[in-house]
């Protein structure tokens, strides 16, 4: 069976793509490669890589998957207001144009990266059936996307879109941007871990492993199970507030913290049930995040890891990138070309 991944060289998936693999897999990447195709390495020779943008590669790469799992986004919150047009052409047009893309080409199953983020903020536990309330542009464009692919399915297309919690761990491509792993590396760094007042807000959280794990679960699983749904991923378990979660980390990893708190008080706050992935796909997390938390830091003090890549954080890279495309476009426009 061949899964074409977009966005497989990103954190989920390049967990995901190896994942694949071990399951004997055959795996398709399409990427920008924003953050390089280091994340890749030791897999490349095993996997088919297509540099290409969701908005416009050619649907000829295409013929011939049988799944497609579409992760290429711009990843979170901040990413996404750099320039909120670009994130709907990205994360909601370029999407739908990949889904219908593959119902065209009689691609069988699509399995969307959606997010938790659609929920807004909400008391109460949160399930699939609760209003949605997305409150920024990444939110927006996944509710869209949402609202836009899964009605495409028919007898021979089934889609489904999961809903992750924030992922954590260690990954191939990291990134210090997702709380857990940002609260470690600032533990390592400079001894504190940032805590949003007054730190009492439930936020979910997911393992990259079990995230990954998720995309596959859906491919295997029947098609009445999965088509057109939508799955929260994550489990019940982690979902942990703030200050409970900065004391988990400091003390997972050792080292004594100092939590500096900023922030106005945030009363945004938001839990989520993750009862119907467990008893419908019988979906189940096996990662915790005290020794996954442990691990990050591990590899930050053996040196694997380097916490000042800017790679790392989302937006710094991104905005690194828009800042050298401008560049460029000016030194070109003075006739000099680089
Ligand atoms: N990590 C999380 O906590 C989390 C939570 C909920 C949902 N998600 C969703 O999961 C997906 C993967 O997230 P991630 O954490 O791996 O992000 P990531 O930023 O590490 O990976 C995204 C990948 O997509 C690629 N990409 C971006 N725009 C592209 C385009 N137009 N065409 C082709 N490739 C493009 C990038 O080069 C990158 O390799 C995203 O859709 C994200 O919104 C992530």
């Amino acid at each position: 069976m061949r899964v074409f991944v977009t966005g497989g060289a990103g954190y989920i998936g390049s967990t995901l793509v190896r994942l694949l693999l071990n399951r004997g897999y055959d795996v398709v990447v399409l990427d920008r490669f924003f953050f390089g195709t280091d994340s890749l390495e030791g897999v490349k020779e095993n996997v088919k890589m297509i540099r290409g943008d969701t908005r416009w590669f050619d649907p000829d790469v295409l013929r011939g998957s049988d799944a497609v799992i579409d992760l290429a986004a711009l990843s979170n919150d901040p990413s996404g207001e750099l320039d909120p047009e670009k994130t709907l052409d990205i994360n909601y047009r370029g999407r739908l144009r990949v889904a219908t893309l593959a119902k065209k080409l009689n691609v069988k199953r699509y399995v969307l990266a959606s997010s938790c983020s659609v929920y807004g903020f909400q008391d109460g536990i949160l399930s699939e059936e609760s209003p949605v309330n997305p409150l920024t542009t990444y939110g927006k464009a996944n509710l869209l996307a949402e609202n836009e692919i899964l009605p495409l399915a028919d007898r021979a297309f089934c889609p489904t879109a999961l809903r992750l919690a924030t992922v954590y761990g260690l990954s191939y491509r990291m990134r210090f941007d997702l709380a857990i792993n940002g609260m470690v590396r600032s533990l390592y760094m400079t001894g504190t871990i940032p805590v949003m007042r007054d730190g009492t807000q439930w936020r979910p959280f997911v393992h990259v492993k079990d995230a990954a794990s998720a995309f596959i679960k859906v491919l295997e699983s029947s098609e009445d199970e999965v088509v057109s749904q939508v799955f929260n991923v994550g489990s019940d378990e982690q979902n942990v507030q703030i200050l409970q979660l900065a004391k988990i980390v400091a003390e997972a990893c050792g080292q004594e913290a100092r939590f500096e708190w900023y922030g106005s008080p945030d009363r945004r706050s938001y839990r989520v049930s993750f009862s119907k992935i467990r008893n419908v796909l019988r979906y189940r997390t096996h990662f915790e995040i005290s020794r996954e938390a442990k691990e990050i830091h591990e590899a930050l003090k053996s040196g694997i890891l380097n916490p000042d890549d800017r790679r790392w954080i989302t937006v710094d890279w991104y905005k690194h990138i828009l800042e050298d495309a401008e560049l460029a476009r000016r030194v070109s426009l003075n006739g000099v070309i680089l």
